[in-house]
C-alpha cells in the first residue's frame, strides 16, 4: 500500500474529520501495538507514531490509507500512571467515537499473544457485541513466541475465550498476518 497519510487527529469528537470513508478502527490495551500494525499493514514504518512508553497516543488520529479507507488509531486503554481525570476522558473520546461514527465499518482488537484476552480487553469486547459493532481480534507481537509449540497453545487460550471472534495472529515485526488482516479488513470494507 503506497502513500497512506496522515489525516487528522482529534481530542473531542467535534474533531472528528467529516468524510465519506469507510474506517477500520484499532482498539486494544495501551503498548500492544496498535499503531505499529497500523505501520506494517501500510508497508510505512514511520506512519503512526509508535513507543516503548505506554500511553503514548493520546488522540484519535486518522490516516488515509487508500481512497476509500480511513484507519483510526484509538489511544490505549489500561494503563495505570495515568490520572483518573486523563482516563475519564479518553473514555469519554473512545465511546463517543464506537457509539456514534457512522463512517466505522470494523473494529481491529488487538490482544498481546502472551497475555490474551485481559478483564479491559473482555469488558471492551462486551461493549462492541452489545452495540453490535462488527469486531475482529488481531493477536499481535507473535514474533516473541519462543516455538510453534508456545504459539499454538497462546493462540489455543484465547479461541478458547473467545471461539465465535475471527483471529488473526500478527506481528508487526516479521510481517506475519499483514496479509491475512488486510484481507479480513477489504471484507468488511467492501460489505460496508
Ligand atoms: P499506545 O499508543 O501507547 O497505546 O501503544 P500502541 O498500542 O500504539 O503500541 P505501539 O505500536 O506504539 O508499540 C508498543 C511497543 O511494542 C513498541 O516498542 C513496539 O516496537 C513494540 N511492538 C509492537 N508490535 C510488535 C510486534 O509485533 N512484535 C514485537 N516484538 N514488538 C512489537
Ligand atoms: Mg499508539
Amino acid at each position: 500500500m503506497e502513500g497512506a497519510c496522515f489525516l487528522r487527529s482529534a481530542a473531542r469528537p467535534e474533531e472528528f474529520p467529516a468524510g465519506n470513508a469507510v474506517e477500520v478502527a484499532f482498539l486494544g490495551r495501551s503498548n500492544v501495538g496498535k499503531s505499529s500494525v497500523i505501520n506494517a499493514l501500510v508497508g510505512q514504518p514511520r506512519l503512526a507514531y509508535t513507543s516503548s512508553t505506554p500511553g503514548r497516543t493520546r488522540s484519535i488520529n486518522f490516516y488515509r490509507v487508500g481512497e476509500k479507507v480511513v484507519f483510526v488509531d484509538l489511544p490505549g486503554y489500561g494503563y495505570a500512571r495515568v490520572s483518573k481525570a486523563e482516563a475519564d476522558r479518553w473514555k469519554h473520546l473512545i465511546e463517543a467515537y464506537l457509539l456514534h461514527r457512522r463512517e466505522l465499518a470494523l473494529c481491529v482488537l488487538l490482544l498481546d499473544a502472551r497475555r490474551g484476552w485481559m478483564e479491559k480487553d473482555l469488558e471492551l469486547k462486551r461493549w462492541l457485541d452489545f452495540h453490535k459493532r462488527r469486531h475482529v481480534v488481531a493477536v499481535t507481537k507473535i514474533d516473541k513466541f519462543k516455538n510453534q509449540t508456545e504459539l499454538r497453545r497462546g493462540l489455543e487460550t484465547i479461541r478458547q475465550v473467545s471461539p465465535e471472534v475471527e483471529l488473526t495472529p500478527f506481528s508487526a515485526l516479521t510481517g506475519q498476518g499483514v496479509r491475512e488482516l488486510w484481507q479480513t479488513i477489504w471484507k468488511s470494507v467492501t460489505k460496508a
